[in-house]
This record gives C-alpha cells, structure tokens and sequence, in this order.
C-alpha cells in the first residue's frame, strides 16, 4: 500500500486529486471514477473540479459509480446519496449525469445489488475508486464483520455509523437503518483505489487499515490485498502509524515519472 503524509487536510484534497487525475489522464476522458460520501472527499472533489475548469483535466466522456446507498430515502431526499452526488460530484466535476451511477436504495432493492454489480461491468469496471473511511475501519457501508469478498448488497448499519451520521440529519431516529453498499470485493476489483482520511478520529481506522491484520473486523484492512491502493492522510490521521517516517521516505524519494503535479 503506498502511504502519502501531507501536513495538512487541504494539501490531502489536493495531492488526492493529483492521484486521480494522474490515472484518468492514463486512461483517458472515458475514465469510469468510484466516487465516495462523506466528509473526507471534498477537498478532493473541488480540486479536481478545478482541475477541470483550467482545462487540465478532460473527464468530459468520464463516468462515476458511488459506492453506497441509504435503502428508504427518496431520490430527491438532500441526504440520499443520489442527491449527495448530484451536489458533490456530478455538478462541480460537469460529469453527464446520465453515466453517473448511484445504488438503488429506494426502487426495487431486491435487484437492485445484482444491477449495480451489471452496470460497472458493463461500463468495464472502474479504473479508480476513490475512499473515505468510516471511524470503524468502514469502507463504503461495509461494516466490521463484512465478508472480505462481498459484492452489492443491502446492509444493516452499524450503531456507530448511525451516530457517526446523525449530525447530517434531524435525529438519530431519522438515520436509515439498511443501505446498500459495493461489496468489499466489488471494491477490490477497481483497478486503483485512493483512500483520503483526515484528522484524529481516524487515526485508529488508519492504522488498522494500513499495519493491522487483514479482517473482516477492519473493511479497509482488505486494500492491503489490493495492488494499486493509496492512502492520502493527514499528520493528524497519521499519528497511530508505527511507520510514518518510512511512508514519507518513499514518497520523498518517487522516481519523476512516478511524481504527482501539486
Ligand atoms: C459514510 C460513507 C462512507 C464514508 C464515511 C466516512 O459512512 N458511506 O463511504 O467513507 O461516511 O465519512 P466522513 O468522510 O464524513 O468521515
């Protein structure tokens, strides 16, 4: 897995956008992106939207996946994360909306796992994921105990997501109970993941994603199965690592070809 430290969460949004954008200019304005919710990836979104607008980055054919779904919020509903991308992501990025994909969380959800897995293989499959995590080591709505080679599916949340969450919302009682999430295996196969992570609340979720033991206890653990997975952190979020100082050796040391434009 390769660990990039950056002193702070708005170089994280930029060093992250310089990633994606690095792999969609190798593949090309039809890159298929996987977009993430929450928080985390903002930064990023509104660096490669301005990336974008200065003409350095053609995602004019590009299409998105989101990862996850609430199951039960209308399409419409401001924290259903079809709107959620709308505002984040297919706006600001000038993505056409109709090659932007969310799960289906309100239509017929019995299907609607076996659709999603359709659509991505049929778009052929995504060539970088982007990642946030939850506190819990959470990938998508892939809670601890998610089986490490899951595909689509509903899931039932945990509590902590629940709270974790409920400041988007009235009360906690409003936070969905089920959603629908890409499986951990779905995940694993993008061609490229990019995980941003900020601030100390995910210090723990980081450390046990990037030198804890592979398990279904810690979703993100399974990126360290993937071969083409990136961490972009913050010092804040870094501070459980045993190894920091070797992750910023690597990445003070990248061959030319291999540096990102920030
Ligand atoms: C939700 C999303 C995840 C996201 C997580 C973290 O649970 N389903 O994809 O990574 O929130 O959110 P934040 O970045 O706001 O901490």
């Amino acid at each position: 897995m390769e660990v990039i430290i950056c002193p702070d969460a708005a170089q994280v949004g930029r060093v992250g956008a310089a990633k994606v954008a690095q792999i969609a200019a190798k593949v090309g304005p039809a890159v298929v992106i996987g977009v993430a919710t929450g928080s985390s990836p903002l930064s990023t979104y509104q660096e490669l939207a301005r990336l974008v607008k200065s003409g350095s980055l053609d995602l004019s054919q590009a299409s998105a996946f989101a990862l996850d779904e609430y199951v039960g919020l209308p399409y419409t509903h401001p924290e259903s994360y079809h709107d959620t991308i709308r505002r984040t992501v297919t706006e600001p990025l000038g993505l056409d909306p109709a090659r932007v994909h969310v799960p289906d969380g309100f239509g017929d959800t019995q299907t609607a796992g076996e659709r999603y897995e359709a659509a991505i293989k049929a778009a052929g499959g995504v060539d970088v994921q982007i990642l946030g995590s939850g506190s819990n080591g959470h990938i998508g709505f892939n809670e601890p105990s998610s089986s490490l080679s899951s595909r689509t599916r509903i899931k039932t949340l945990a509590s902590r997501t629940r709270e974790d969450n409920a400041r988007f919302f009235d009360s906690i009682d409003q936070v969905p109970v089920h959603c629908i999430t890409q499986g951990l295996g779905t995940i694993l196969d993008a061609r490229n993941a990019v995980l941003v992570a900020t601030g100390e609340g995910k210090a723990d979720a980081v450390a046990a994603i990037v030198e804890g033991p592979v398990t279904a206890m810690c979703p993100g653990s399974v990126l360290q199965l993937h071969q083409h997975a990136t961490l972009v952190i913050d010092e804040a979020a870094a501070s459980k690592l045993t190894m920091s100082g070797y992750y910023k050796t690597v990445y003070a040391s990248l061959p030319d070809w291999q540096r990102l434009d920030v």
